[in-house]
């Protein structure tokens, strides 16, 4: 989480009792309660100050995508 770095939860269902019925899926951070939606953009008037950072990734084949590399070790 951009706020103080706790881990987000990925929440993928839509409207789940816990989160309430405007809930569309996404990414929520139990921390302080900041709401990402699903591409990790977070919303406004959240105690996150900006998007969730997408992690180092690379397209293996068409139907393959790796995420996580570590940048300097990445083939
Ligand atoms: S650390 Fe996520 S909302 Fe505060």
């Amino acid at each position: 989480c951009t706020h103080l770095g706790c881990s987000p939860q990925f929440r993928p269902e839509v409207a789940p009792a816990d989160l309430g019925e405007d809930w569309l899926g996404g990414f929520y951070c139990a921390c302080h309660g900041s709401r990402y939606d699903l591409a990790g953009r977070v919303y406004p008037n959240m105690p996150a100050p900006s998007n969730l950072q997408v992690p180092p990734y690379r397209y293996d084949d068409e139907n393959t995508l790796t995420v996580g590399l570590d940048p300097e070790g990445a083939a």
